[in-house]
């Protein structure tokens, strides 16, 4: 199964995708952890990206797509994948279109100001990526990733201004996505001010049909 996580910055993505990952034994593929991977390893693309992420901007296209090709390319993905954060614009979809027929485009869908908050309380893994929030989705030890152990921190890009601005680049740039995925035929929306579970159920039974 090829999916399609849509949704603002905050929505849950990453939340679903690891989920989703364990039900249906597929592979999760955030851009948003491969950008922060290479930061850490500090390569050249890590660097390039560095700079527009600290902004809220969208790293450039054409640092994207092929990265994002050569990923789907690799063995793992031979039985489908879920892409978290990718695309996000509309020339990143159609080189996707080009490449591969989706099954299906999720759009996570939560109000800005819902999304204000939970940036403030999110705690992530710099190892393993894993998204916690302080209030809604607490790590068993404090501080500590469930999955690996690590000790969490707040991301670069969490910072209050950072936050409107990557919701602007959001609506301007992504949110006409659901659009074209909904022409496509693709489009499965839930709500995600619900609890994390009860989103996964809603993806989940949407997914059958
Ligand atoms: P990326 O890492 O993809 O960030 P994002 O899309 O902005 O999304 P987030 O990871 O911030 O949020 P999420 O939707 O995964 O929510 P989460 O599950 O963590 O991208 C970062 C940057 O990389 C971009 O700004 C850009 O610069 C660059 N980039 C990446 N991809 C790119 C591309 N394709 N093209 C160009 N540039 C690209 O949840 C958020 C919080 O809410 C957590 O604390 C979580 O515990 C909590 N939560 C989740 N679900 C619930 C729930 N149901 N109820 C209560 N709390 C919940």
């Amino acid at each position: 199964m090829k999916l399609i996580l849509l949704g603002a910055p905050g929505a849950g993505k990453g939340t679903q995708a690891t989920r989703l990952e364990e039900i249906f034994k597929i592979p999760h593929i955030s851009t948003g952890d491969i950008f922060r991977n290479n930061l850490k390893n500090k390569t050249p693309l890590g660097l390039k990206a560095k700079a527009y992420m600290d902004q809220g901007l969208l790293v450039p296209d054409e640092l994207t797509i092929d990265l994002v090709m050569d990923r789907l390319a690799e063995n793992d993905c031979r039985n489908g994948y879920i892409l978290d954060g990718f695309p996000r614009t509309q020339a990143q979809a159609e080189a996707l279109d080009e490449r591969v027929e989706i099954d299906a485009a999720i759009d996570v869908d939560v109000p800005d100001k819902l999304i204000v908050e939970r940036m403030a309380g999110r705690r992530v893994c710099p190892n393993c990526g894993e998204p916690y929030h302080i209030k809604y989705e607490p790590p068993k030890k404090e501080g500590i990733c469930d999955r690996c152990g690590t000790a969490l921190i707040i991301r670069e890009d969490d910072k209050p201004e950072t936050v409107l601005k990557r919701l602007d680049v959001y609506h301007e740039q992504t949110a006409p996505l659901i659009g074209h995925y909904k022409e496509a035929g693709k489009l499965i929306q839930v709500d995600g001010t619900q609890s994390v579970d009860k989103v996964t159920q809603d993806i989940v039974e949407a997914l059958k049909k």
